[in-house]
């Protein structure tokens, strides 16, 4: 018989991860599944997990994060832990977290000198089969609705029209910019706290969805030929012609706004700059603006990670680490997505996941001591 299978979560390490990447309920079903399960003392505690809730299900508890990679044959996280950390761990033990494999391709590299085979769920690919394994999608929905939760905290009037004895005071109009996974729960979230809402893209397929959502679609017409979307249903990056037109249509838009989300991004480059100074002192004082691609480079000028930045009257935030205020949630999706990809190639009989290449391929970094992922090695 086949040793069982050894799965660790650690706790986060890095500066404000709140997150935890297994919840009692999914070490519940790996338990199932014929896994083992340790946890790092107070891995759960700052997404509120206790210690006895895994212990109630069946988990062990290990005092310090040596102990708990022990043997182990998969070692979870929210991020990617220091190589170092995972000494102790089986020969070829996989490192499952969201990797940051550009940002931090030192300890990719670190990761494959330890004998370990890395596997980066930001890579997951965009097919169906897949949705429920994708960290991105879970968490990036969690983060658009949090931004304008944020931007009404921070707007000095409230989102509904409201019809007072004392009088009327009118809806906040509210702009959601980039209407992938996080915008389209912008939208729907502005919506529903009762703003006026309109929302643009590049992408022309949004138009459809952004309508459906009860808001207004803005759109660049007078350039021919855009459509915006390349590999995997991610946006292109656009033509001058098409920046210029985008850039006039957006600042006679925006001077009316009270709120503006901005969640554009495009995969392995600077997140475009949407908003320019100038653009921002055309709003009225009291506006807001929630700059959800701020950690990487910023869709708004001027925007700072972690603080509120006030420009021509106008307030701007944007977190480092969106998902990281909604812990609970967070950590529940987050551990979901590990438990649905590890359950799908759970092998009966080998008493373990075994990966198929589509998948396997797309995500693994490291193996047999080399980095072997195609995206890394520029191929
Ligand atoms: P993202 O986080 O990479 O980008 C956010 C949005 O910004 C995108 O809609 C993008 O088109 C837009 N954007 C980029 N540059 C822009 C600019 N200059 N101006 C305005 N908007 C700009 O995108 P996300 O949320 O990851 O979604 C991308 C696509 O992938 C969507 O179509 C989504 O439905 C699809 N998807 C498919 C999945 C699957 O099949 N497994 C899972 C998740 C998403």
């Amino acid at each position: 018989m086949a040793a069982t299978f050894r799965i660790a979560a650690l706790k986060e390490r890095a500066a404000g991860e709140t997150r935890v990447a297994l919840t009692p309920e999914t070490a519940k079903k790996f338990i199932a599944l014929g896994a083992s399960v340790v946890v790092e003392a107070g891995a759960g505690l700052a997404a509120s997990i206790a210690d006895a809730d895994y212990a109630a299900v069946g988990a062990e508890l290990a005092k310090a994060a040596a102990a708990a990679v022990k043997g182990a044959d998969a070692v979870l996280g929210v991020q990617g832990p220091e190589a170092k950390a995972l000494k102790g761990a089986n020969a070829g033990a996989w490192v499952i977290a969201g990797l940051d494999p550009f940002g931090q391709r030192g300890r990719v590299d670190e990761y494959a000198a330890a004998g370990l085979e890395a596997l980066a769920m930001e890579f997951m690919p965009r097919i169906t089969r897949a949705q429920s394994m994708d960290i991105l999608s879970s968490q990036s929905n969690l983060a658009g609705y949090k931004a304008v939760i944020e931007a009404a905290n921070l707007y000095g009037r409230a989102f509904p029209m409201m019809m007072t004895a004392a009088g009327t005071i009118s809806a906040a109009k509210a702009f959601v910019m980039g209407v992938g996974v996080a915008g389209l729960q912008a939208i729907a979230t502005a919506r529903r706290l009762g703003a006026q809402v309109s929302a643009t893209d590049v992408r022309s397929a949004t138009r459809e969805q952004i309508i459906s959502l009860g808001a207004k679609p803005i759109f660049v017409e007078s350039v021919a030929g855009i459509e915006g979307e390349g590999a995997g249903g991610y946006a292109t990056e656009m033509s001058e012609e098409y920046q210029k037109a985008q850039a006039e249509l957006v600042s006679s838009h925006i001077a009316k706004q009270d709120i503006v989300i901005t969640t554009a991004l495009i995969p392995g480059r600077a997140a475009p700059r949407l908003i320019s100074d100038a653009q921002i002192a055309s709003m009225k004082p009291g506006s807001v603006i929630f700059d959800l691609a701020v950690a990487q480079g910023g869709n708004v000028e001027g925007s700072v990670a972690d603080q509120v930045v006030e420009r021509h009257g106008v307030k701007i935030l944007g977190y480092s680490n969106t998902p990281a205020k909604l812990p609970a949630d967070a950590s529940a999706l987050f551990a979901r997505n590990l438990y649905n990809f590890l359950s799908a190639f759970w092998d009966k009989e080998a008493g373990r996941p075994v990966l198929d290449a589509e998948i396997g391929d797309a995500i693994r970094l490291t193996q047999g001591g080399k980095v072997v992922n195609q995206r890394l090695l520029g191929a």
